[in-house]
């Protein structure tokens, strides 16, 4: 069993690995205008009949509280050693935390303001977060039990990388668990596979993340409105409600959107 989880610049010098750091992506700056505590989630969010199991302080973010449960489903998260690649704002890891018992949660974003934002938001929590590009791990080799990724791996230059890299860092038998929408999901699988995964599950998700964006975005856009404080962050709610209505129409005309549970041999 894992006890530590210890950090150190990643033996990759690949130069396609190295990510663009993301502090000027205009969306992710569209959200650091929205202060509010209970912000913590960026991701489509999942539709469910149930949930019974949801807490009540998550009841703002019911789908994209799904979706993150969906991503792990059974895999094992009490007493592991978990680390969550393109953490956001934190909300995956706080789930982790608040509705398991993992021995040690790490948070690690390429988009430095966002992680600033994200350890005040979670300061005294126990929760860790780490700057850093998921292409090029800052992490020792198998020193975790979990990688989980949600929305994130999209925006890297190298999908690859990150998975030799989630690889490398996981121990034997550990599991990669992603959710992403994507264009060529038979890809990520095999990309999957050649840095020696083996998958245990992938689901086509793309019906019931169409379907919380139908059925939700416009509760999240009055959600974001109320949230924002001030002229310029209205502007900055209703760009990313605007855009956060639009990935359903990519979902179903290019994308899909997929599950995986691979494990590390
Ligand atoms: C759509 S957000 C999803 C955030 C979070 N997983 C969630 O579900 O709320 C994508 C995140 O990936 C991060 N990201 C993009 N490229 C990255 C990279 N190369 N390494 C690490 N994080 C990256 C972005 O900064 C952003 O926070």
């Amino acid at each position: 069993m894992t006890t530590e989880c210890h950090d150190q610049t990643s033996i990759s010098d690949d130069k396609r690995c190295v990510g663009v750091s993301k502090d000027d992506d205009p969306v992710y700056s569209l959200c650091l205008d929205l202060d509010d505590p209970s912000y913590v989630w960026m991701n489509c969010g999942m539709y469910t009949e149930d949930l019974s199991w949801l807490y009540d302080e998550d009841r703002d973010w019911p789908f994209q509280v799904a979706l993150a449960k969906y991503t792990i489903r059974q895999v094992p998260i009490d007493d592991m050693c978990c680390l969550d690649t393109g953490s956001g704002r934190g909300g995956f890891c706080s789930f982790l935390r608040r509705y398991y018992s993992p021995r040690a949660t790490i948070g690690m974003d390429i988009h430095r303001r966002q992680q600033t934002w994200t350890s005040r938001r979670f300061a005294g929590t126990g929760m860790r977060l780490v700057t850093g590009d998921a292409q090029r791990l800052p992490f020792v080799s198998e020193s975790f039990d979990v990688v989980t990724n949600l929305e994130s791996v999209l925006h890297y230059r190298n999908r690859r990388c990150f998975f030799a890299e989630a690889r490398r860092v996981l121990r034997r038998d550990g599991y990669l668990c992603l959710s992403c929408n994507v264009v060529d999901p038979e890809d990520v699988t095999a990309d999957m596979q050649s840095v020696g995964f083996t998958l245990v599950e992938v689901t086509d998700i793309t019906e019931w993340i169409v379907k919380a964006a139908t059925v939700d975005s416009r509760r999240i856009r009055e959600l974001l409105l109320r949230m924002a404080k001030t002229d310029s962050a209205k502007t900055s709610a209703r760009r990313l409600a605007t855009r956060a209505a639009a990935s359903a129409q990519l979902f179903t005309a290019r994308h899909r959107y997929c599950s995986w549970i691979v494990q590390a041999h």
